[in-house]
């Protein structure tokens, strides 16, 4: 079976129960899946999955969730090659803070793309000034994306 992993950086939890909430969309896809809140650069190096999905939250002014602060600095210190990986993206923000809405999202896809990764599909932002429960939105847009990707191997 092949595995996809949930890269999980939270604050308050909010990015943690999105990737709780879509995990069962890709075990009915015919995905182990697995949800990393502590993830090391080792997981997205090597074929340690075959599909990797980040579920990221934004605090202070565009920042990274300190719990996902030691992966971006080793990503960033180690600067591995990433042509292996393909990956999704749900970055979750508030668009009041105005120019760092979903910055640590953002900044994540860049660092991502400049490693050589390969993003399937546009980056989901989900607003918290629209969405309250970011569940609503990253679920459908799972759904979709596993269609629309062609992921299902089941
Ligand atoms: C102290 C604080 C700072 C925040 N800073 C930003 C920000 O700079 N940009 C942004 O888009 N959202 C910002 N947010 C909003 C959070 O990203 C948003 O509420 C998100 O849904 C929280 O997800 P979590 O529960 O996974 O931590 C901030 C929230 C808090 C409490």
């Amino acid at each position: 079976m092949p595995k996809l992993n949930i890269i999980v950086g939270t604050m308050y939890g909010g990015a943690l129960d999105v990737a709780e909430q879509v995990k069962p969309l890709f075990e009915q896809a015919g995905y182990t899946v697995a949800i990393l809140e502590q993830p090391t650069v080792d997981d997205i190096t090597s074929d340690a999955a075959d599909l990797t999905l980040f579920s990221v939250s934004t605090t202070g002014s565009g920042d990274f969730p300190g719990g996902f602060v030691p992966f971006v600095r080793n990503l960033r210190d180690q600067s591995p090659s990433l042509t292996s990986l393909r990956y999704g993206i749900i970055a979750l923000g508030d668009s009041s803070y105005g120019d760092t809405f979903c910055g640590a999202g953002r900044t994540l896809d860049s660092l991502l793309e400049e490693h050589g990764a390969t993003r399937l599909g546009e980056r989901l932002e989900i607003d918290a000034m629209e969405t309250f429960m970011a569940d609503d939105a990253a679920i459908p847009w799972v759904e979709e994306w596993i269609i629309t990707q062609q992921l299902e191997v089941a």
